[in-house]
């Protein structure tokens, strides 16, 4: 039996929920328990969860289930979007003891609590979890680099002040609020000190970023304060939207540390839905912003996330779409079927699109982003990038790395020793979602 008390954080959702579990992580490590990302035999567990569909509220709920059941002694506490959308009572329910929000108090509270009950013993608990889901594509353990010290996802930014029509978050995750830059470097300094070589700036809505402050700041002075008073590897800058698509902004890509990689919602190629939606720009607008962007960043991956049969979506709306992705060439669709959310005006809306059709153009996106993938990692082929070594794996028989590139796709090479290393490498063939990769150079 371990010394020190584990805990085990299990994450859905998106890049906010795994900078928050980071943030979790480290106050649990603080307070002496050591801290997994994956379902183990733990003495406390954190479900981490997500609610921007009902798939992802029903796996939430799921997960607490199973946690619970394998674990009954185990103290489980539950944070996320999820217990903000169906209740803290309703969340109680499915068997978690501690029921928070998503906010930094929050956190604080989850280590105070889980250190709580280490301390009355009402834990360990040594149940197998090998039954609870550990393939679930959702999970996603393989994401959380404050575990491994290679990537760290650092909160720059919460709470969305807009009312996109479809949208659960600014319930989930309240209004605007931005962290100090002199917060955020802290914290990347931090990451680095612990060898992390990436650091993903995240928020809900991170073009705001710096909005609310006195006096107001933009993500380029963010971006800068980054670039100035850190000397970590390599700066994701995790989303955008197209009206902060600025030539100023752009210029500070100029850096080398801030990777070729845009993530631009696109939601929509039609202008009818776009404006029933109640997004800030148009689609004519985001190609602009895509060619802005193609323009001054070279081999930049524009990735997007678009939903399927929003109410009202006609068939000509939806080929505006597939047209859309095509002509910016995104390097990777993430695809909803639309999921009408309690509280939001476009569950009301007349014109629901009935679930078959939502499923067909589903299909349809997933069809077309399997293409686009394959094609941006084609064009891609024989070029040179950096790529920063993650996980070992098995390939051909024999023990490789996998990594991403500076554009964020995914590599696997043979190799030795590679971890939390950035080398050149020469990108090859298609393989998965990813390429093979051939070394092309000493590390950098
Ligand atoms: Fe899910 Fe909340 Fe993120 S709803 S996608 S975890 S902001």
């Amino acid at each position: 039996m371990p010394s020190r008390p584990l805990a085990a954080i299990l994450t859905l959702g998106c890049k906010l929920n795994l900078a928050d579990s980071e943030e979790i992580a480290r106050g649990l490590r603080a307070a002496g328990f050591d801290v997994v990302d994956r379902p183990c035999e733990a003495d406390a567990y954190v479900v981490n969860t997500c609610s921007v569909t009902h798939v992802a509220d029903q796996k939430s709920r799921r997960l607490i289930r199973s946690v619970r059941r394998l674990s009954p002694g185990a103290a489980v506490a539950v944070t996320g979007c999820h217990p903000q959308s169906a209740g803290f009572d309703a969340v109680r329910a499915t068997g978690a003891d501690l029921v928070v929000g998503t906010r930094d108090r929050d956190k604080a509270e989850i280590v105070a609590f889980l250190l709580d009950r280490q301390h009355q013993g009402l834990s360990p608990q040594h149940s197998a979890l090998a039954g609870s889901h550990p393939g679930d594509p959702a999970i996603r353990s393989s994401e959380a680099p404050a575990f491994r010290h290679t990537r760290a996802f650092i909160k720059a930014q919460e709470g969305c002040n807009d009312v996109c029509a479809f949208c659960i978050v600014p319930q989930t995750r309240g209004r605007e609020e931005s962290r100090s830059i002199a917060a955020v470097v802290a914290e990347v300094r931090t990451a680095e000190e612990m060898g992390v070589r990436e650091v993903v700036i995240t928020g809900t809505q991170l073009g705001a970023w710096g909005r609310d402050l006195a006096p107001a700041l933009t993500p380029h002075d963010l971006i800068s304060g980054l670039l100035s008073q850190t000397e970590v590897s390599r700066i994701r800058f995790s989303s955008l939207q197209p009206q902060d698509i600025t030539p100023g902004l752009l210029a500070l890509w100029e850096d080398p540390r801030l990777m070729p990689h845009f993530h631009l919602a696109l939601q929509s190629g039609s202008e009818d839905v776009l404006r029933a939606m109640r997004r800030r720009y148009t689609a004519a607008g985001f190609a602009h912003a895509a060619e802005r962007i193609r323009a001054a960043v070279a081999d930049v991956a524009i990735t997007t996330d678009v939903i399927a049969g929003f109410p009202g979506e006609t068939e000509a709306d939806f080929e505006d779409t597939l047209a859309l992705c095509r002509a910016v060439g995104f390097a990777r669709l993430h695809c909803f079927p639309y999921s009408a959310r309690a509280r939001t005006s476009a569950a009301r809306m007349a014109g629901q699109v009935p679930p078959d059709v939502r499923r067909e153009r589903m299909s349809h996106l997933l069809g077309l982003g399997d293409e686009l993938s394959l094609a941006f990692r084609r064009c891609s082929g024989g070029r040179i990038r950096p790529v920063l070594w993650e996980t070992e794996r098995e390939l051909d028989g024999a023990m490789a790395w996998t990594g991403h590139s500076d554009n964020y796709i995914p590599v696997v090479m043979a190799g030795e020793g590679l971890r939390n290393r950035i080398t050149p490498v020469r990108i090859g063939a298609p393989l998965g979602d990813g390429v093979r990769g051939e070394a092309a150079g000493t590390p950098l």
